[in-house]
Formats: C-alpha cells, sequence, structure tokens
C-alpha cells in the first residue's frame, strides 16, 4: 500500500481512526524521548496504522526487543506485515482490549498508543486502560498522543503519575501524555 493508499483507508475509517493525518516524525520522536527503547524487552503499540511509530520503535529497539502491534484495520495489517518482516515484530490484528490474550502474563516495559480514546466507546477505552496499567512492568510507562487535553482526567483513573507534554509540529498539533 502506498502513502495515498493509506490516508484514503485512514479517511474511509474515521468512525475508527479519528484522524485526518498520520503521526509525524517530530510527534513521534518526541513520544519515544520518554522511553528507553534499546534497553527495552517488551513493548506494546496500540493502533498502528500507517506504521508511522512503529517505524520509529523499531528504529531504537535492539533485535532481542519484542514489539506487539495492535489494529483492527486489516489493511493496514497487511501494510505493516510487508513493511516490517523482522522477526521481532508482531503485527496483532485485533483490537487493544484483548491485549492480555496474547500478553499471556508478560509484563510491557512501555506501551506507546494513538488510540483514538475520544471516539472510542466507553466501555472499550476503561478496558484498554484498565488492561495496559495491569500490562507495565513495575517501571513501566504508557505513553500516549491524543489531540484533547480533557483526556488527561481520564488516563488520571488509570494512572498515579501523569506528565503532559505538547507539540505543534505535527497536524493538528498533539499532546503526549506519559503514564505510569
Ligand atoms: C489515529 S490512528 C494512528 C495511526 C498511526 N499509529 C499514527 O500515529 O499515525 C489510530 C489507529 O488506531 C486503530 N484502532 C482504533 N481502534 C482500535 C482498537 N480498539 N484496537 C487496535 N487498533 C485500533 C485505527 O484503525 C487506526 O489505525
Amino acid at each position: 500500500m502506498g502513502k495515498s493508499d493509506l490516508l484514503l483507508e485512514l479517511y474511509s475509517n474515521l468512525s475508527t481512526t479519528g484522524a485526518l493525518a498520520f503521526s509525524s516524525k517530530a510527534l513521534v520522536n518526541k513520544m519515544l524521548s520518554f522511553t528507553d527503547m534499546e534497553h527495552a524487552k517488551l513493548v506494546v503499540e496500540l493502533g498502528g496504522g500507517d506504521g508511522s511509530i512503529t517505524q520509529g520503535i523499531i528504529e531504537r529497539l535492539s533485535p532481542e526487543g519484542i514489539l506487539l502491534v495492535f489494529e483492527i484495520n486489516s489493511s493496514f495489517c497487511e501494510s505493516m506485515r510487508k513493511q516490517f518482516p523482522q522477526p521481532n515484530v508482531r503485527i496483532i490484528c485485533d483490537s487493544a482490549e484483548n491485549m492480555d490474550r496474547y500478553l499471556a502474563g508478560k509484563k510491557a516495559d512501555y506501551i506507546v498508543s494513538s488510540l483514538p480514546f475520544i471516539i472510542l466507546p466507553k466501555e472499550t477505552t476503561d478496558e484498554i486502560l484498565s488492561k495496559s496499567r495491569d500490562a507495565l512492568s513495575q517501571k513501566g510507562k504508557m505513553v500516549i498522543m491524543t489531540y484533547s487535553f480533557h483526556l488527561k482526567r481520564l488516563f488520571r483513573r488509570f494512572f498515579t503519575h501523569l506528565e503532559v507534554k505538547f507539540t505543534f509540529r505535527n497536524l493538528p498539533p498533539a499532546f503526549v501524555m506519559i503514564c505510569h
């Protein structure tokens, strides 16, 4: 799938993608600057989409580090499977709310999310956030990009520590929330 096909897929599925553009390189760099991917053993990405954040994670992850990417859109999954054939990367075409089935008790060092929480059903959001909190290792962090500052209150229900950052270098400008 070329860049224009990926964008068309994004626009055609607004009710589940919740975005008009993919994350910029600047936003990806900002999100990942709050992680130490080089030393991570297990990383989970929620909402892989076109793979823009996936690419950033893979560039930093060691070959021993495992990356699980959850994505519900089968076209995006197919495209990412071609783009990322690395043996330590697994593209899972399933909802992030089922992450516990794939983690089987393993704890993640980082969970990186670009899910459109603002449009997801409340039960789905609660399930994903509660499972993410439970899936993190003791020193683990969840890094979330969002366009809505108000989601901070939602994330606070699940995490005791929350830091908010912002970048203009994305369309639209975005918040990065670091939760643990
Ligand atoms: C805003 S796009 C982000 C795409 C890309 N990661 C980026 O940063 O540009 C959100 C992605 O989350 C996916 N998504 C939505 N609900 C999901 C769910 N419950 N589980 C997994 N992926 C989901 C959508 O299909 C879409 O690809």
